[in-house]
Parts: C-alpha cells; sequence; structure tokens
C-alpha cells in the first residue's frame, strides 16, 4: 500500500519553501526548529519541539495553522483545530490518546509505533493551543458542558430505550440551545434528542472506549427498525414530481436503502455539523450529507429542525429521500401537504399531538447541491382548527 505520509510531506516541504509563515498558536513550543524539523520521515524519539513535529507529521492534513486545510487531498476533511472541541475529550491525555491510536475508518493515522508518548502529549497540548481558551476538564471531573460552542464526543452510548442497543460507537453532539443529538456514528442514524445538560464520560480505560452517560432529558426517540436504514433512493422516472418523503405513500419504483457513512464531524459558527456519505449496495457514493439540529418552534408548538445539506456525487435522475418511520402508526390524526412538505400529525400516549413535516424527495438530477428540512413538533391536542392556526403562524 503506498502510504499517504511519503507524498504529503513532499508537498508540505514544498509549500514552506514557497516561503509561508505558519501561523504558532499561542499555547505552543517555543523553541526553535531542531534538525528533526529537516529530516520529518524519522523523529528523532526524544525530540519535544511540537512545532517542528507537528508541521512534518501532522500539517499536510490538518494545514499549517491547524485550519484543517492541508495539502493532502482526503476523502473526508482532516480536523480542524481552530474551534476547539475533541470528539474524544478535551484533555491533553484524550487529546494523546486518539493521536497514538489515529481513528479508524478515517485517514486518521496512529502514531503510537512513531512517537514517544512525551511527543504524543506535546502534541496533544500543540493542537488544542490552536483553538480558543477552554473550559478543561480537570482530573476527576468528567461532566463536560457545552459552553461558548457546540460540542461533540465520541464514546460508547447505554441503549437509548428498552430493546435499543449499546453503541460501541455513539457520537453526541451538544448545542448552544441546550439540545443534544444522540447519534450512532457507524451507520450515522439520529437516535434521540434531549434537553439539558450534556454528557458525563467515563472513562473504562480503554483505547476510544470513553463511555458516555448522556445527562440530558430525552425529548425525542427517533422510530427506530434495526434493518432500516434513513435514506434512501430511487430512480426518478419520467416527470413525475418527486412523491412525499414518508413509505408507503410514494407510489412506483422499490426504495434502495442507502447506507450513511461517517466522514467527519464541524463546528461552523457555532453550529454543529455531522458530514456523512450515503452508499449504495455496491458501496458507491451517491450524495454528501451535512446534518445539523437545532430547536424550533411555530406558535404554540415546539421542537426541534433538522437541516441536510444535499451534495450531489452520482447526479444520475436519483430521487432521494428520508424514510422516515410513521410515528404513533394507527393513530393518524391528520395528513396534508403545504409548503411543499407533507405534514403527518399522530397522537402521543399522553393524548399530546406530534406533527412530523416530512422533507420532500431530493432530486440528483444535476450536481446542485440543496438543502430539505425535517420537521418535528409536538403540543396541544389536535382539534380541527389546529392545521389552520400551525399554518398561519409559520415563518
Ligand atoms: C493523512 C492525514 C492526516 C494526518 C497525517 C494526521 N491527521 Fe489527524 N486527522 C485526520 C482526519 C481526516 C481526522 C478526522 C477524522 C474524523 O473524525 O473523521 C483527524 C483527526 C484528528 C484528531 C481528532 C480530533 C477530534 O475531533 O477529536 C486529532 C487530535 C488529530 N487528528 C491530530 C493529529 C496529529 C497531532 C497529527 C500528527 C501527529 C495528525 N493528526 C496527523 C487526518 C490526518
Amino acid at each position: 500500500m503506498k502510504s499517504p505520509f511519503a507524498l504529503s510531506l513532499c508537498l508540505v516541504l514544498a509549500a514552506c519553501d514557497g516561503g509561508e509563515v505558519p501561523a504558532e498558536p499561542t499555547g505552543g513550543s517555543n523553541r526553535p526548529a531542531s534538525p528533526a524539523a529537516q529530516d520529518p520521515a524519522v523523529p528523532n524519539p526524544d525530540e519535544l519541539d511540537a512545532k517542528a513535529l507537528y508541521m512534518s507529521l501532522c500539517a499536510m492534513c490538518h494545514g499549517e495553522t491547524g485550519d484543517g486545510k492541508g495539502m493532502v487531498p482526503l476523502d473526508r476533511p482532516a480536523r480542524s483545530f481552530l474551534s476547539g472541541g475533541f470528539s474524544f475529550g478535551n484533555t491533553p491525555t484524550a487529546v494523546a490518546r486518539t493521536i497514538a491510536s489515529g481513528i479508524g475508518g478515517t485517514p486518521m493515522p496512529g502514531f503510537a509505533e512513531s512517537l514517544t508518548e512525551a511527543q504524543q502529549l506535546a502534541l496533544a497540548e500543540y493542537v488544542i493551543a490552536f483553538g480558543p481558551e477552554q473550559n478543561e476538564l480537570l482530573p476527576g471531573e468528567t461532566e463536560m458542558q457545552v459552553g461558548e460552542r457546540p460540542l461533540v464526543v465520541r464514546g460508547t452510548l447505554p441503549p437509548i430505550a428498552d430493546g435499543r442497543p449499546l453503541l460501541p460507537r455513539g457520537l453526541m453532539v451538544g448545542c448552544l440551545d441546550g439540545l443534544s443529538w444522540e447519534y450512532e456514528a457507524q451507520p450515522v442514524r439520529l437516535l434521540g434528542v434531549r434537553q439539558g445538560d450534556f454528557v458525563n464520560r467515563a472513562d473504562w480505560g480503554e483505547r476510544g472506549g470513553a463511555a458516555l452517560e448522556p445527562l440530558g432529558r430525552l425529548v425525542y426517540t427517533m422510530a427506530w427498525e434495526e434493518a432500516r436504514s434513513d435514506w434512501a433512493w430511487t430512480p426518478a422516472l419520467g416527470t413525475g414530481s418527486p412523491g412525499p418523503g414518508i413509505p408507503g405513500r410514494a407510489g412506483g419504483a422499490p426504495e434502495m436503502p442507502l447506507t450513511a457513512q461517517l466522514k467527519a464531524t464541524e463546528i461552523v459558527d457555532g453550529v454543529a455539523f455531522v458530514e456523512y456519505s450515503l452508499l449504495d449496495s455496491s458501496g458507491q457514493e451517491i450524495a454528501l450529507i451535512r446534518e445539523s439540529g437545532q430547536a424550533f418552534s411555530i406558535g404554540n408548538w415546539a421542537g426541534f429542525q433538522l437541516v441536510f445539506e444535499i451534495e450531489p456525487v452520482r447526479a444520475e435522475g436519483l430521487l432521494l429521500r428520508r424514510t422516515l418511520q410513521e410515528v404513533g402508526k394507527g393513530h393518524e390524526l391528520a395528513r396534508f401537504t403545504k409548503t411543499g412538505q407533507e405534514w403527518v400529525v399522530t397522537q402521543r400516549a399522553d393524548g399530546s399531538a406530534e406533527v412530523l413535516a416530512a422533507p420532500p424527495a431530493f432530486l440528483l438530477a444535476d450536481a446542485a447541491p440543496g438543502v430539505v428540512e425535517e420537521t418535528h413538533l409536538f403540543g396541544l391536542p389536535w382539534i380541527e382548527t389546529s392545521e389552520a392556526t400551525l399554518m398561519e403562524d409559520l415563518p
């Protein structure tokens, strides 16, 4: 196998020759570059110059300024360190562990063999220093709190409800509006939404195996079937308009499920994005999705909205759709189409109504990207006039 390293190192050195002066994070080592920097392939085991190590081993993917824009083209973006918030914990020890072990299934290599523990730690401190000052976890303190920016953590998640599995690859996204989003990371699937405190991390001492204890109150659990995927596509036959996004309603061709494969998480301007590829059954990439969620309300109805930014990769007239489970099947109260979306109202056990506005199917006809939204609202018992008032209050 060809190492991406050899190639990327040349690129990085070439870039340095170009006279670019990389910014140095404030908290990094100030020691001058050492001979190891000139022969980056073989770091000196005693070398503790974090900047030199970073420039020679990491910058090609993460960027010289830590902005995630390295020279090496990657199938998924390398992490930008500028916004802080590390998926596997924010302490130098936790980040050093990520550096040592790498991130399986992503281009992030492990450096356990090539760097000493002291070097891993020095690099951890160096990349943390790229980010803003953080509320660092003190030893013994395990509760993670969302501060000025969203937090993303990965680890084992306990079953979200009775009968659901334990998830060794869980992902929690804590947002500034007090909602946290509980995901299965591989395949990517939103499992539930919580409100309140974020996460306790109980480190079991395994590599990357930190167990997460979500602290927020579960406000929503996605309807769920193990064998089902959340995305599917159908060939767009003829000129018929894209059908609604809820199965059982769309006539015509059968849906082919797509696998959602995690690429990265990203925090931009206070919004956390989960980015994934949709792959067909032969493993071919159909589209890239950037998913984000936020609290959302219309009049007396409160809930949340998921936003999917869709970038077609293969554009052959495919209709991409969310295969939403109908919630509370058998208790459907109303169904109507407005604002280009299908709205389904079901009754919850406590008599209140749940409103789901499914995103319309997205036509991957040309390579134009687009955005679809999925709205979940909860509120009062549904009465005759509810539909009218709900629509009136639409933004
Ligand atoms: C071949 C490209 C590549 C190289 C070289 C590389 N990384 Fe990464 N790194 C990535 C990618 C891609 C990710 C994001 C993986 C993901 O979560 O999807 C990542 C993620 C990380 C993370 C995890 C961030 C988080 O959210 O927890 C850390 C820390 C990190 N890299 C540090 C380093 C350090 C330090 C070096 C050099 C010693 C390095 N990386 C070298 C590609 C690279």
